[in-house]
C-alpha cells in the first residue's frame, strides 16, 4: 500500500511554533517516524507540506489512482476551507484528518472542521502518535 502524508499551513514550523500547544517535535521528525512506522507494516509513504491552498488542492487531485489513502493535517484550513473539503470529496481516496492538538478543547473557532465530514476518520489531541494511528486506520480498510 502507498499513502500520502500531507500537512497544511504553518506545520513546517513545528518544533518552534507554539511549543506549549504543539510540542517540540519537528515536521521532519514526524515524517521520518510515520515513514518508518508504515514501512514496518509493508506500506510506503510520500510526504508533502505546503502553506498554499492551491498547491494542496493540486496535490490532492494528483493523488487519484496513485495512493491507497491520505493522512492529512489541514492546519487552519480545517476550519474554513470548502475548497479543500471539495478536493477531498472529489478524489475518492480515503482520507484521515489528523490534528496534533485537541481542537475540541481550544478556541471556539477550532471546534468546527469543514473537512472532517468527507474524511473516513478524525484523530485529534494525540500529538505525533495520531499520524501513526491514521496509518493504522488506513491499513485496516
Ligand atoms: C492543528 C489545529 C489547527 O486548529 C491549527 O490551525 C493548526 C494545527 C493541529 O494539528 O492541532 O495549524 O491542525
Amino acid at each position: 500500500k502507498k499513502f500520502l502524508l500531507m500537512n497544511g499551513p504553518n506545520l513546517n514550523l513545528l518544533g518552534v511554533r507554539e511549543p506549549d500547544v504543539y510540542g517540540t517535535v519537528t515536521l521532519a521528525d514526524i515524517e521520518r517516524e510515520v515513514c518508518a512506522y508504515a514501512a514496518e507494516r509493508g506500506a510506503e509513504v510520500d510526504c508533502f507540506q505546503s502553506n498554499h491552498e492551491g498547491e494542496l488542492i493540486d496535490r490532492l487531485h494528483a493523488a487519484r489512482g496513485v495512493y491507497d489513502g491520505i493522512v492529512y493535517n489541514p492546519g487552519a484550513h480545517t476550519h474554513y476551507s470548502y475548497a479543500l473539503r471539495d478536493a477531498v470529496s472529489s478524489i475518492d481516496v480515503p482520507t484521515v484528518e489528523v490534528h496534533l492538538s485537541d481542537i475540541s478543547a481550544r478556541e471556539e473557532f477550532r471546534r468546527v472542521s469543514v473537512i472532517a465530514p468527507v474524511c473516513v476518520a478524525q484523530i485529534k489531541g494525540k500529538g505525533k502518535e495520531g499520524y501513526k494511528e491514521a496509518i493504522d486506520v488506513l491499513l485496516a480498510r
